[in-house]
């Protein structure tokens, strides 16, 4: 036997050890050697895209909150249409509605020209959402990184799991159940609409005819209702955007559930969280409302939690090259000859 054939024979070994004892255990430092200016270059696009685009923190957000939502953060939202990939971009929630996917390329080609081969896009949306709460003047939280990227999406499980802004208190807790994400989750996450906007298709009903009873939404406020019907008109385009938190529309802060004590919630989905009645959200909204401290607290956390729902870690899935695509067969070998020289360094120090 050769000493080729032996370090290869070593090679295997390793890749099998690695593979028995990765667990799903993610680490803020992960990329402490192999990236450690990741975070600063996520910042910096983020940065500079925001000067121009600041709708564009509160679309990250999201598109994190949509990717972990179905199969887990996996980044599986970000793949496109292809022969074998059904996009969840074409998902009735995302399509037309989701934004950031070429400001997430952005990021990756910077990260790539650093490291190459090394930070999933995955942990990019992770990392994408904690920066742009700051950016936004809201918390920071250490966010657990060494998420895999996915091998498959899956379009009819975003449309399953993806929650819609008619859904009730009941449907909302449903939604976010099945995650692993309780009720206090649901309020604190749902904080998140402080910042962004939505197109007027999402709540045109709640202005004219709730539920068919031709009438507006008895749970919103008249003076809103009012503005409202004046951006978007009965029959109307769909497409106009209107702020999710009418007090202050780009800063994360806690009005959002001010908001919902006045009937000022844009969508049905954030006033029920209040006017449910004798529901258990309305004192949860009530706190965050009257201690901004305790509800960036509780979004830490949920988002913590939110960001580690079914992720590929270890071997599984893999580093994609690009966020939109799959590793090809030629990319593939690129990634084998990294993880190669990886191991080498790993064998020899041992
Ligand atoms: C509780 C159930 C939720 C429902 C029903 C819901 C629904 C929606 C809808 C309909 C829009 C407007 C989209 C558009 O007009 O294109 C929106 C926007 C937004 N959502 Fe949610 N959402 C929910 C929870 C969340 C969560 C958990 C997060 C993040 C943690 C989030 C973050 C956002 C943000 C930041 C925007 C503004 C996006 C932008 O301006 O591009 N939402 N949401």
């Amino acid at each position: 036997m050769g000493f080729f054939t032996v370090k290869v024979a070593l090679c295997c070994v390793v890749v099998l050890l690695l593979g028995a004892f990765s667990d799903a255990q993610l680490d803020n430092s992960f990329y402490k050697d192999t990236c450690p200016k990741v975070h600063s270059i996520v910042r910096e696009v983020l940065r500079n895209v925001s000067k121009s685009d600041p709708r564009i923190l509160a679309s990250l957000i999201r598109l994190h909150f949509h990717d972990c939502f179905v199969q887990g953060c996996d980044a599986s939202i970000l793949l496109n249409n292809t022969d074998t990939i059904a996009s969840e971009q074409f998902a009735l929630p995302n399509n037309n509605s989701i934004r950031g996917l070429d400001v997430v390329n952005q990021i990756k080609t910077a990260v790539e020209s650093a490291c190459p081969g090394i930070v999933s896009c995955a942990d990019i949306l992770a990392l994408a959402a904690e920066i742009s709460s700051v950016l936004a003047h809201g918390p920071d939280w250490k966010v657990p990184l060494g998420r895999r990227d996915s091998l498959t999406a899956n379009q009819t499980l975003a449309l399953q799991n993806l929650p819609g802004p008619t859904f009730t208190l009941d449907e909302l807790k449903a939604a976010f159940l099945k995650q692993g994400l309780n009720t206090t989750d649901l309020v604190a996450l749902s904080g998140a609409h402080t910042i962004g906007r939505a197109q007027c298709r999402f709540f045109v009903d709640r202005l004219y005819n709730f539920s068919g009873t031709n009438n507006p939404d008895p749970t919103l406020n008249t003076t809103l209702l009012q503005t409202l019907r004046v951006i978007c008109p009965n029959g109307g385009p769909g497409t106009t955007l209107t702020n999710l938190d009418q007090t202050t529309p780009d800063t994360f802060d806690s009005t959002y559930f001010s908001n919902l004590q006045s009937q000022n919630g844009v969508l049905q989905s954030d006033q029920e969280l209040f006017s449910t009645s004798g529901a258990d959200t309305i004192a949860i909204v009530n706190s965050f409302s009257s201690n901004q401290t305790l509800f960036y607290e509780n979004f830490k956390a949920s988002m913590i939690k939110m960001s580690i729902i079914g992720v590929l870690t270890g071997t599984q899935g893999e580093v994609r090259t690009q966020c939109n695509f799959v590793n090809g067969a030629s990319s593939s070998f690129t990634a084998l000859a990294t993880k190669e020289s990886t191991e080498d360094g790993m064998v020899s120090s041992i």
